[in-house]
């Protein structure tokens, strides 16, 4: 069987028109535009071109985009200044530091200086913790847009064997907190996993998400298994990879994502969902 491709242009691109629609409706009350301040620190290529789509999506629906370009000496005490500035700033309703981080910065204490109501990254221990606890408020990114991946199948997620291929703190783990909320039996697997290739073949649900091209092997796919491949490499060709063998999986799986054109757009819709929610205001408990 081959399987039917989840479409992420399409589901962001609905996604991103229903916000587009919910900020004209504010700027009709009068309400202020979402504003999200976009951080980049230093000259890495490849965080360029990612903040630069980040910016050009906030203007696309509305939102207000507070560019800051930081120089890569900065230092850690005056980029925690700047953040302090925009946790007080109401115009800004979301703060993003792009990473990589220069190595004499401490993401981690970065991450926690942002007001985690403006954490639309959802990085910060408060958020995690939240969705560890079963009461999400701003959820990650890339986790989160994987959900509304999946729920755009209409399968039913409860009971399912779900199998996360990385562990890192941006995508595994959130990864892992949101299938288990969602009613999977959810294994992680990482760096130190024995065998792996006995994991994939019992995953109902696969999320991949390591940036290791080829790392999994088309023939270890459950028949009828829903693939999601997280994974955006880059070939000596040219040409953009995920991280599972696409050709062999997809004719063994129901539903797979593509790479380019899965999850990737995802990631900036739901980062756009993130600052409305963080400017309509978060659902008190
Ligand atoms: N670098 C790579 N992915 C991300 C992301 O989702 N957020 C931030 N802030 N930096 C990243």
């Amino acid at each position: 069987m081959t399987a039917r491709i989840i479409d992420g242009n399409k589901v962001a691109q609905t996604l991103r028109a229903d916000i587009k629609q919910k900020v004209d409706e504010r700027l009709r009350q009068k309400q202020r535009a979402p504003g999200l301040a976009v951080l980049k620190v230093g000259d890495d290529p490849a965080s360029g071109i990612y903040v630069r789509n980040k910016r050009r999506a906030c203007t696309e629906v509305g939102f207000s985009s507070f560019d800051h370009d930081l120089p890569a000496t900065i230092s850690e005490v005056d980029l925690l200044k700047k953040i302090d500035d925009l946790n007080n700033d109401p115009a800004v309703h979301g703060i993003l530091v792009q990473r990589p981080l220069p190595s004499h910065i401490n993401p981690a204490v970065v991450i926690e200086r942002i007001r985690p109501d403006k954490d639309v990254d959802g990085f910060h221990p408060f958020n995690m913790g939240r969705l560890a606890c079963r009461i999400p408020r701003l959820r990650p990114c890339t986790p989160y847009g994987v959900m509304q991946l999946l729920a755009t199948t209409g399968v039913d997620l409860r009971g399912q064997d779900a199998v996360v291929i990385g562990a890192s703190n941006i995508v595994g783990r959130p990864m892992a907190l949101e299938l288990l909320l969602a009613g999977c039996t959810t294994t992680v697997c990482h760096h130190f996993t024995r065998d792996l290739a006995a994991h994939v073949q019992r995953a109902q649900i696969l999320v991949v998400a390591v940036g290791k091209p080829g790392l999994v092997k088309g023939e270890w796919i459950r028949p009828d298994a829903i693939v999601v491949d997280v994974g955006i490499n880059r070939l000596p060709d040219g040409k953009l990879v995920g991280d599972i063998e696409f050709d062999v999986a997809k004719e063994r799986a129901a539903w797979i994502t593509p790479v380019p054109g899965g999850v990737g757009p995802m990631t900036v819709a739901t980062l756009l969902l993130n600052t409305l929610q963080a400017a309509e205001g978060l659902p008190a408990d």
